[in-house]
């Protein structure tokens, strides 16, 4: 039998018309346009309407990836939502997505919490099981509303973060040499200090004092994330590349986790990869979470700058902290 791979049938993103500069930030808490961009390249966020939810942003992304793919919600047999902010503790927002795209009652669908690598472990996590052959179309989202659970009055944690979604479509291909070649997940639990929401879960439920005490936002120390951060993702790039023996100069674009562009350039350092090389869109989207390496491959690919036959990598880190990277031949 000739060997599968998984394939990227269809791309899409959706970000909230909402936008939110550095300037009017400066107006709410102490900071200033110049403080963040030159700490994290960002210029301005989209910030989802108050009615408007983690599930209505991933219906928006899947239903583009969907067309792009010329397929429809009934073809989707597996449904992975990768999110830090489903719209209800309980149950997972994939469920919610599942009935509002209209996607089978068959289709297994669930949540990834990986924070911001939860793309990249929810492309692996669906490609294994499309190569088990158990399901044909799967659907990954990476949706989030971050500016749900940021401190609004905590400058040290605002200015970075923003709303969106992006959707990928996954299929089983005949065509052994396209599709996605690998992953390397991994995660350093001993970190789970440096970002977290410290109540709110089920060892610490929200009390009023908590709440007070905005112990349900969430909390990080920027500096110990950013060193970590850079290591994590210099160290899974290089592994992986070396799991499938590339070197760095043949990968045709980096798509990294937009978290800081200080953070991609010292990658880009790290990789001797020119930045020309990796999409950074962090300056109008700031950190998106689990949506971040989606949008970017979305828009990347809607910009001409994915051409069949192109290896691309992915790389992310996020809470936990989780770090992981995949390699796709376009
Ligand atoms: N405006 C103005 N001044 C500020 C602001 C602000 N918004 N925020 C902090 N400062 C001040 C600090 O109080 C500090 O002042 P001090 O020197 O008087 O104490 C000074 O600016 C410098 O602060 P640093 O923390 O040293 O600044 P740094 O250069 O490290 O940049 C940043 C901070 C942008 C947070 C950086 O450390 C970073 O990007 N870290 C990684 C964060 C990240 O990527 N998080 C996402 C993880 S992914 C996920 O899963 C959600």
């Amino acid at each position: 039998m000739a060997s599968k791979s998984t394939v990227i049938l269809g791309t899409g993103h959706y970000a909230p018309a909402r936008i939110l500069t550095n300037d009017e930030l400066a107006k709410t808490v102490e900071t200033s346009d110049e403080w963040i961009r030159t700490r994290s390249g960002i210029r301005e966020r989209r910030i989802a309407a108050p009615d408007e939810s983690t599930s209505d942003m991933a219906v928006a992304a899947a239903k583009a990836a969907l067309a792009d793919a010329g397929l429809t919600a009934a073809d989707i047999d597996l449904l992975i939502v990768a999110t830090v902010t489903p719209d209800l503790p309980l149950p997972a927002a994939a469920c919610i997505i599942q009935h509002k795209l209209g996607i089978p009652t068959h289709a297994a669908c669930f949540d990834l919490n990986a924070a911001c690598s939860g793309f990249i472990y929810s492309l692996d996590t669906a490609s294994a099981m499309i190569g088990s052959g158990r399901y044909r179309h799967a659907l990954v989202i990476g949706a989030d509303k971050l500016s749900a659970i940021v401190d609004w009055k905590e400058r040290t944690t605002c200015v970075l973060f923003g709303d969106g979604a992006g959707a990928v479509v996954l299929a089983a291909s005949d065509d052994p040499n396209r599709g996605i070649i690998g992953a390397r997940l991994g995660a350093y639990g001993d970190s789970v200090d440096l970002l977290k929401i410290p109540k709110g879960g089920s060892d610490n439920p929200a009390t009023p004092d908590s709440i007070a005490a905005g112990d349900h936002f969430m909390k990080m120390k920027g500096k110990e994330v950013f060193k970590l951060a850079v290591r994590a993702m210099d160290e899974t790039a290089r592994d992986i590349l070396e799991q499938h023996h590339l070197r760095a100069d043949q990968i045709s674009l980096v798509i990294p986790h937009q978290a800081n562009l200080r953070i991609i350039e010292a990658v880009s350092a790290y990789l001797e990869l020119p930045m020309d090389r990796f999409v950074v869109n962090v300056d109008r989207f700031g950190n998106t979470s689990a949506a971040s390496v989606p949008i970017a491959l979305d828009e990347a690919r809607k910009a001409g700058r994915i051409k069949s036959g192109d290896l691309l990598l992915l790389v992310a880190f996020g809470a936990g902290l989780t770090y992981g990277s995949a390699l796709i031949r376009w």
